[in-house]
């Protein structure tokens, strides 16, 4: 929160791809929460990627990054596509994601599992193995073999190429996400499901070593287990329903996280929060974000699913603005929206009517308005 005052501000960045069209229907729910339920933030819209690349020279312009920097939580669209070509190598890391959530130390990543049952019929797994589907994925972002070093290509004597990253994990990176595992599950079903590959890597002995020691100094009132990520891959196909909360390293979780996706029904609905460190106000930076990426395939037609990024939101409502009725509502109201059958082309079974991005903001905004009402008349 805002130390001056009450306020929590809002980054808002579109980005690249799929962005701009799905994170614009976020905006107008953040628009309603601020009309509707007096939820008391700011909201600074800002660019990120090719447009501002070809206007300004930076991928991240100087407007941007400070809009970013003062923000207590950034709502995040996606980056990435073939018409990235065009910003050369150099330019692109300077303010690539994988920067910003270094830059901005949000080492634990948030991603819900949560099955939808209107979506069972279009979804890739049996609804049977879909039923009661709700774990979080906790996945470490900012250290690991994504950022490791040494890491390059280069030319051996013999002409061959050779790359390399180096995999490392210590102490704290590890102990610092698996206390965000442990605290989460305090809340939820008190299961903790640690994964690695202990038995080749010694980043992983590491890892359950440490994860091992902090269970037992301060949480060994949650249930541990532990898996080797090749079995974690084939357990969240097999019978998702048995995790509550898994925590994994950098690129475990990336590589999971895409594959629990189908879990929930389509990556078009899963959301992503990003938590930096507590600070001395007990304010904790964090990006939200779905999890779909850019999708160039479909950019600018108007048919992405806005759900991840909007669902994105009520994570937002729930840990930066500590407003749990509000995502609640939220929530609610998606799943209200999918009960109704509004279905964009990604969840859409068979005959169904496919709506646009723009016309699912509007099914989820009438069930805001709906869920609301009601409420009201409840209360
Ligand atoms: C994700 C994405 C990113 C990642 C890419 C876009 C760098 O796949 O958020 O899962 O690997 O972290
Ligand atoms: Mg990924």
């Amino acid at each position: 929160m805002n130390n001056a005052s009450n306020m929590v501000k809002v980054a808002v960045v579109g980005g690249e791809g799929i962005g701009p069209e799905v994170t614009a229907q976020s905006r107008r729910i953040l628009d309603w929460f601020v009309a509707r339920r007096g939820v008391p933030m700011t909201m600074r819209e800002a660019q990120y990627g090719l447009v501002p690349y070809l206007a300004t020279g930076k991928v991240l312009p100087d407007d941007t990054r400070e809009a970013m920097d003062e923000a207590d939580a950034i709502l995040w669209g996606a980056t990435g596509g073939p018409e990235t070509k065009e910003v050369p190598p150099a330019a692109r890391k300077a303010g690539s994601l994988l920067s910003l959530r270094s830059k901005y130390d949000l080492y634990a990543n948030l991603r819900p599992i949560v099955a939808s049952p209107a979506l069972s019929a279009s979804a890739p797994l049996k609804p049977e193995v879909l039923e009661g589907v709700d774990f979080v994925i906790i996945r470490e972002l900012t250290s690991g073999i994504y950022f490791g070093e040494p890491r390059g290509i280069e030319t051996l004597p013999d002409g061959q190429r050779r790359g390399f990253n180096t995999e490392q994990y210590t102490t704290n990176q590890v102990r610092r996400v698996a206390r965000s595992a442990f605290e989460l599950a305090r809340t939820r079903r008190s299961k903790v499901c640690s994964v690695d590959k202990a038995n080749v890597l010694e980043t992983s002995v590491l890892w359950r070593e440490e994860v091992i020691a902090l269970h037992r100094e301060e949480f060994s009132d949650v249930e541990l287990t532990h898996l080797y990520v090749d079995n974690a891959a084939m357990q969240i196909v097999r019978e998702p329903r048995q995790f509550d909360v898994m925590v994994t390293g950098n690129i475990f979780g990336d590589i999971l996280s895409d594959c629990a996706a189908m879990a929930s029904g389509s990556l078009g609905m899963l959301p992503s929060a990003s938590l930096g460190p507590v600070d001395r106000f007990g304010r904790r930076k964090a990006l939200y974000e779905p999890v779909h990426g850019s999708a160039p395939d479909i950019a600018g037609k108007g048919i992405a699913n806005p759900l991840g990024s909007i669902l994105s939101v009520a994570m937002l409502l729930r840990l930066t603005l500590d407003r749990a009725d509000d995502a609640d509502l939220l929530e609610q109201a998606v799943k209200s929206a999918l009960a109704s059958g509004a279905r964009t082309a990604d969840i859409a079974e068979p005959g169904a009517k496919k709506l646009s991005t723009v016309e699912m903001g509007d099914a989820v905004l009438r069930a805001l308005d709906k869920v609301a009402g009601k409420e009201r008349e409840h209360a």
